[in-house]
């Protein structure tokens, strides 16, 4: 059986990613790119769909990149089931894997990083200190690389969303920058290739994330605009759990990611709680859906 005929085109290195796509804008293609970390699942190929959707060539980025993890993070146990990726993003359609080392992305002498500010110092910044600063070097390097006309980022990410498209605006980058919605398990919970870690205990445990940020839409669209009563309603909701610890559950302005004076439709609940040892992140928009 010739199983080549619709694998995917995988490339390591720089100089290969820019003559294939050299290749591909000499016959008029835009592209499209979307980066991860690995370990797929229906998250990250909705990104694909929706890259695939508005560009003629998509780009996927494989890439568990070392400068966004803290000390004490999950780095050299992150997931990296190689041959089901490449399964997965040939399955789904995508035209260029780009799967460098890390030597290729960051060879001895490199001394450049972008910096995140003040959007990214809440949050997520406060619990992961330097890690938008690693995720928006990464980010500038696969948009040098790769030059896409579009990138599709997925809204479960959501700070680091708003730091991407802050990047592009801030620096002057001439791409676009697509949010898509976040892919659910059928009793909620967000996809992640986090959730492989959890057990079968935890991962039910895990579903109070989201019936907490339920909670809290249910009350703003019954009328409750008052930030901190919302916040209340989802920490008493994630204190059910007593194995989920909490590290933040707010309500915040999507674009600036402060706390409103008033809850609004511009407003989202962003959560993280730790379950068992994984760490997991969740976010709901306050608007009506
Ligand atoms: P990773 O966690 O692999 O996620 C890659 C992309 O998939 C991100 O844009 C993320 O928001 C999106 N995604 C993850 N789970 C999703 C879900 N359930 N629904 C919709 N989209 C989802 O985020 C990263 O990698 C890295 O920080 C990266 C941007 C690649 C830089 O290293």
């Amino acid at each position: 059986m010739p199983t080549t005929a619709t694998s995917v085109n995988v490339v390591e290195t720089i100089a290969e990613a820019r003559a294939a796509i050299a290749k591909a804008r000499a016959d008029g293609a835009r592209i499209g790119l979307v980066p991860t970390m690995g370990a797929l699942h229906a998250g990250h190929i909705s990104l694909v769909d929706r890259a695939r959707r508005e560009t003629d060539f998509t780009v996927m980025s494989i890439f568990v990149n070392p400068l966004q993890f803290g000390p004490t993070e999950d780095l050299s146990r992150y997931p990296r089931p190689v041959e089901q990726d490449e399964k997965m993003s040939s399955e789904a359609g995508v035209d260029l894997l780009f799967r460098p080392s890390v030597d290729e992305m960051y060879p001895a002498g490199r001394t450049i990083t972008v910096i995140a500010g003040e959007l990214g110092k809440d949050w997520e910044g406060t619990s992961r200190p330097g890690h938008f600063d690693g995720v928006l070097t990464v980010v500038a390097k696969l948009f040098n690389i790769i030059q896409p006309d579009i990138a599709v980022f997925g809204r479960k990410d959501l700070q680091q969303a708003a730091l991407v498209s802050a990047l592009v605006r801030d620096l002057d980058m001439p791409l676009e920058i697509v949010l898509a919605p976040i892919v659910r398990e059928r009793d909620g919970l967000a996809l992640s290739s986090r959730n492989r870690y959890l057990s079968d205990e935890e991962r039910h445990r895990a579903l109070v994330l989201n019936r907490a940020l339920r909670a809290v839409r249910a009350q703003f669209a019954g009328g409750v605009t008052d930030v901190e009563t919302l916040e209340n309603t989802g920490r008493s909701i994630l204190s059910e759990e007593l194995e989920v610890k909490p590290d933040y559950f707010g309500v915040i302005d999507e674009t600036t990611f402060k706390r409103p004076a008033v809850a609004s439709g511009k407003s989202s609940a962003i959560v993280a709680a730790r379950v068992g040892n994984t760490r997991l992140i969740d976010n709901m928009s306050l608007a009506a859906e």
